[in-house]
């Protein structure tokens, strides 16, 4: 997967990208991250990308001039009005960050990570022109119901959450199925050594070495907690109607 991101603000990922399970992948040839720097397509000496908005009020909007400039050299294609949407499901995606975007979830994280490329616009100051949305069909995504000073951190969210799906991306295949989301369902509750902490003992049935017994009371465990946690996520029909038998008959948390 090839992943663009456009910012003002390039060196505040460079360090997210570099590390961990992302960096790794990119070792691996697993994507390829490139950062660009918005202002590269900025106006005068100063290379300035934003201007006050028209009808007055507080702070500064980006213009629309180096986001179309920006996104052709990204993409090596004119864009706009009577071009095709820069975002063309499911090969391509191309994201506008915005806290009025779609609430990104597992479902689309799932999704993204599908694409061949992904375009990452990150806003900053009051955000963008509104024909930046209206004329590039980009797709516009919100990490969530609060305001960011900029569309970096919720980059770097996308990014993570996306890559580390990508086949070869985690050292165990296994763990990206088996945890919270992925079916429906909150992670059940995990436990490593000493079997004994504090007065706090692991599980019996977690040493017992029965594995279908652990199964069982994983699965038991992991509906139990999305019914104490997260209620609307079994209403969403994410976890099968066995599962929720299986709470009602018992499997209370150690
Ligand atoms: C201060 S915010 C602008 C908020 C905008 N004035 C509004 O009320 O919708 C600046 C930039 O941060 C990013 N941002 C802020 N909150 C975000 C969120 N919840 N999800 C994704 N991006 C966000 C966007 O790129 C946005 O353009």
């Amino acid at each position: 997967m090839q992943i663009d991101v456009v910012t003002l603000f390039p060196g505040m990922l460079e360090g997210m990208v570099g590390a961990s399970i992302v960096g790794r992948a990119r070792q691996a040839g697993i994507c390829e991250i490139r950062l660009h720097d918005l202002r590269t397509w900025g106006e005068g000496r100063w290379r300035k990308v934003d201007d006050r908005p028209y009808g007055g009020g507080p702070g500064m909007v980006i213009r629309c001039e180096p986001v179309y400039r920006a996104l052709e050299a990204v993409l090596q294609r004119p864009v706009g009005p009577g071009t095709p949407p820069v975002s063309q499901p499911p090969r391509t995606r191309a994201l506008l960050l915005t806290p009025q975007g779609r609430r990104l979830d597992q479902p689309l994280v799932r999704e993204l990570a599908r694409a061949e490329r992904l375009v990452l616009l990150c806003g900053r100051y009051e955000g963008f022109d509104e024909r930046i949305r209206r004329g590039l069909g980009l797709e516009e995504v919100s990490i969530g119901d609060y305001v960011l000073a900029g569309g970096e951190a919720a980059a770097a969210v996308v990014i993570e959450a996306v890559v580390r799906l990508l086949p070869g991306a985690l050292g165990h295949e296994g763990s990206a199925e088996d945890e919270s989301f992925a079916d429906g369902t909150l992670e059940y509750p995990q436990y490593t050594r000493p079997p004994v902490f504090r007065s706090m003992a692991v599980p019996e049935v977690l040493r017992s070495g029965d594995h279908q017994a652990v199964e069982r009371w994983r699965r038991a465990q992991a509906l139990e907690r999305t019914r104490a946690r997260r209620p609307d996520l079994l209403r969403e029909g994410g976890a099968d109607a066995g599962g929720r038998r299986e709470v009602d008959d018992g499997g209370s948390e150690a």
